[in-house]
């Protein structure tokens, strides 16, 4: 048996689809713990394109047990739309399974994501304007009562539920955003054509995940955005309203944390980012610009071009310790290719001090002068290499730098979207 934690350890994006689809293959259970649809995980399979939200991103493997679990926010639409896609394309999806207690964002709470947005002018989060916020925070609100997955097996019972949300939602709609009111039949009526879809897979994933606990089954925990994306550690405000980081895999499920043998944390050969927020390493200049075009570095999920930079080292070894992290997946090595030189941050310099781990005081992250090491690029073509040993001196190189920054074993290396394209350090 093994419980594998999927962390991205920087800011999303870090190609967590691809290495959940492949470790996949040697695993019983895939389980999404936090977050909705503001993820977008890419898997390509033989030159073909899939693009998750919210269904876990072993769902290509028939025989692996995927599972929505409690910490995640599903919206119907988005969910109803994977799933019929996935179908379209010979996906069966028999294998799915959300629980009842996850939480269901409704149209009030993509609504309300857009209006909070616009309300913030340049102070903008630049979310995905899905709704993630609001549902998180209806959540934590408790009263009245939201909607769970439950409650869309019971039209009655959504019914009461909504009535309740609007009463406050429509006073919050006027008074705020000078918004007209929303209608409790069209809401309900909105979201129930989507029901029939997934109304078979929502059931109590918890008691599911322990059963095969019991089995000794191998599992895999799907995280989705990325630990300075984490509402608590990330970079606050500019962050997501759930917890990415591998403690969230405990939270998210209700398995407790000595049932998590590993953790291995996902890192670009570089940084990007999308959405606003401190960027310290960010080149947003011709480097930052060819990163983006090589790296393909536009959103899965809103199309937004990405920030690029180069690799933190802080933050990454930071990530490194908030995640516990066993291993490290090292992915878009090939991005790299083209560079004569490439640079890795080893230090935040602020007030006299070099900081080499991310310090709680936001101040530094912001003001802090980024101290970077260079290091020569290999300037050749990786993607065909299939072994560490076939890689450039110079690319092994700048991988063993990068782990030893992290200060964690490299577990793989990541040279193309394909499943083929992966490099194993073990093996
Ligand atoms: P996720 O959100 O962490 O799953 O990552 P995304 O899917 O949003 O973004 C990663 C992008 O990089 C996707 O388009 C992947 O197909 C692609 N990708 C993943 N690994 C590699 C790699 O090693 N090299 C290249 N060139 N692309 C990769
Ligand atoms: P995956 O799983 C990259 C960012 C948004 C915004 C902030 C808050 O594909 O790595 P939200 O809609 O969650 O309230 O937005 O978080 N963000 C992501 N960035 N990858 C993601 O997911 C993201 N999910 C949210 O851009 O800055
Ligand atoms: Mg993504």
């Amino acid at each position: 048996m093994s419980c594998k934690v999927i962390v991205g350890a920087q800011w999303g994006d870090e190609g967590k689809g691809k290495i959940t689809d492949i470790l996949a293959e040697r695993a019983d259970v895939v389980v999404r713990y936090q977050g909705g649809s503001n993820a977008g995980h890419t898997v390509v399979v033989k030159g073909e394109t899939f693009k998750l939200h919210l269904i876990p991103s072993g769902i290509l493997h028939e025989n692996v047990l995927c599972l929505m679990a409690d910490g995640t926010v599903i919206d119907p639409e988005c969910l109803a739309g994977e799933y019929n896609g996935l179908r379209e394309r010979g996906i069966s999806c028999s294998n799915l399974r959300i629980s009842g207690n996850a939480h269901v964002i409704m149209p009030y709470h993509r609504l309300l994501d857009g209006l909070q947005e616009e309300a913030r002018g340049a102070g903008s989060i630049g979310t995905t304007r899905r709704g993630i916020g609001p549902v998180y925070t209806d959540k934590v609100a408790r009263m009245p009562e939201p909607v769970r997955m439950w409650d869309l097996l019971d039209a009655d019972v959504l019914r009461q539920r909504v009535a309740l949300q609007l009463e406050q939602k429509n006073l919050l709609l006027a008074a705020l955003y000078n918004h007209p009111p929303m209608d409790v039949k069209e809401v309900v009526d909105e979201v129930m054509q989507y029901v029939p879809v997934f109304h078979d897979c929502i059931t109590d994933t918890r008691t599911l995940l322990y059963d095969k606990l019991a089995e000794e089954a191998n599992i895999v925990f799907e995280g989705a955005q990325g630990t300075f994306l984490d509402l608590d550690y990330g970079t606050y405000p500019f962050v997501t309203s759930s917890h990415p980081v591998a403690g969230g895999a405990c939270l998210g499920t209700g398995i407790g944390p000595t049932f998590i043998d590993d953790v291995l944390i996902v890192s670009k050969a570089y940084t990007t980012r999308v959405g606003a927020g401190v960027f310290p390493t960010e080149q947003d200049n011709p480097i930052g610009d060819l990163i983006r075009e090589r790296g393909k570095e536009y959103g899965t999920t809103t199309g937004r071009p990405r920030r690029c930079g180069w690799l933190d080292g802080v933050a990454l070894r930071t990530a490194a310790r908030m995640n516990g992290a066993t291993g490290l997946a090292l992915t878009l090595l090939d991005v790299l290719n083209t560079f004569e030189t490439i640079n890795i941050c080893v230090a935040y310099r602020h007030g006299g001090t070099d900081y080499t781990l991310v310090p709680a005081n936001d101040a530094v992250m912001h003001e802090a002068e980024t101290v970077y090491e260079e290091l020569p690029g290999w300037q050749e073509d990786i993607c065909a290499c299939r072994t560490f040993a076939d890689l450039p001196p110079l690319a092994q190189a700048y991988c063993r730098r990068v782990a030893e920054i992290a200060e964690v074993p490299l577990y793989l290396v990541s040279l193309g979207p394909g499943r083929e394209e992966t490099i194993f350090l073990n093996e």
